[in-house]
């Protein structure tokens, strides 16, 4: 069966385009539907019912254009929102988020070992990997430290020079970390930094990259539903952002990796 509805994406603003964009290479016949929040980023230091009053309303958005699926490509969101966004989406699309995949890696690869974990305020303080982690029981020792900074860093552009490699080591010495065996980028800001901490490892400590472990969820469950875009039309893909600056669009294309047309779509008229 061809189904030719788009994938649904969401995030703060335009981080989740490094999972849209791990998703383009594995799945290019699919279209996408875009939302980046900018309005309200960043979410790492709102409140969960801010977070959630956001959710709820851009999968309105994302159902308005028939989405089959909704990806929250931000683990601000997937841990602030998640079920509620899948109890209020019920069977109208599938829900994922950018947490469970990697909890799944996580628990195949390193089960009775040091993971640590990188990421916003929110997504630290929620404990949602460490919940799931400590669901599964298999002894995986979890080390999670919030690093602030990157986010931030990174809208800005500062990846790869002097600064930002001086920011990812002092965060990356911190002793809540020492002895990990892999480690969780717990944000869809910081694969364009990936580079940066793997060279600060040395090969020693794998680095899991989550939008290519979330791509690969996505391909699996597209597949095993017969939800797959075989129709060999070219996908058409949206993007839409809640307010708009030019320079959110200059860095659209970094995270993107390539031109795209960013639109203005404010959530509150
Ligand atoms: N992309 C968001 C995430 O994955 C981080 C940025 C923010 O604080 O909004 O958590």
């Amino acid at each position: 069966m061809n189904n030719t509805r788009a994938i649904g994406f969401f995030d703060s603003g335009i981080g989740g385009l490094t999972v849209a964009h791990a998703v383009r290479k594995i799945l290019p016949g699919e279209s996408f539907v875009y939302f980046g929040d900018t309005a309200h980023h960043p979410y790492g230091d709102k409140s969960t019912a801010a977070i959630q009053a956001y959710a709820v309303k851009i999968c309105d958005i994302l159902l308005r254009h028939n989405c089959k699926v909704i990806l929250i490509a931000c683990n601000s969101a997937s841990s602030a929102a998640y079920r509620l966004v899948k109890e209020y989406v019920g069977s109208k699309a599938e829900v994922i988020n950018v947490i469970d995949p990697v909890i799944d890696y996580c628990s195949k690869h390193y089960a009775g070992k040091a993971v640590g974990l990188i990421g916003t305020k929110k997504t630290v303080g929620s404990n949602a990997y460490q919940k799931k982690i400590d669901k599964l029981g298999n002894d995986i020792n979890f080390k999670a430290l919030a690093t602030p900074l990157l986010a931030p860093m990174i809208e800005e552009g500062f990846c790869n020079n002097r600064i930002s490699e001086e920011i990812i080591q002092t965060y990356l010495q911190d002793r809540r970390l020492e002895g990990i065996e892999a480690l969780i980028l717990g944000c869809t800001h910081y694969p364009l930094i990936k580079t940066q901490i793997e060279r600060y490892y040395q090969k020693k400590v794998e680095v899991l990259d989550s939008s290519d472990i979330v791509a690969e969820t996505l391909l699996s469950f597209l597949k095993d539903n017969d939800l797959l875009n075989n129709s060999g039309l070219p996908p058409e893909s949206k993007f839409y952002v809640s307010d708009y600056t030019h320079s959110f669009a200059e860095s659209a294309r970094m995270f993107f990796m390539e031109d795209l047309n960013l639109e203005h779509y404010p959530l509150w008229e």
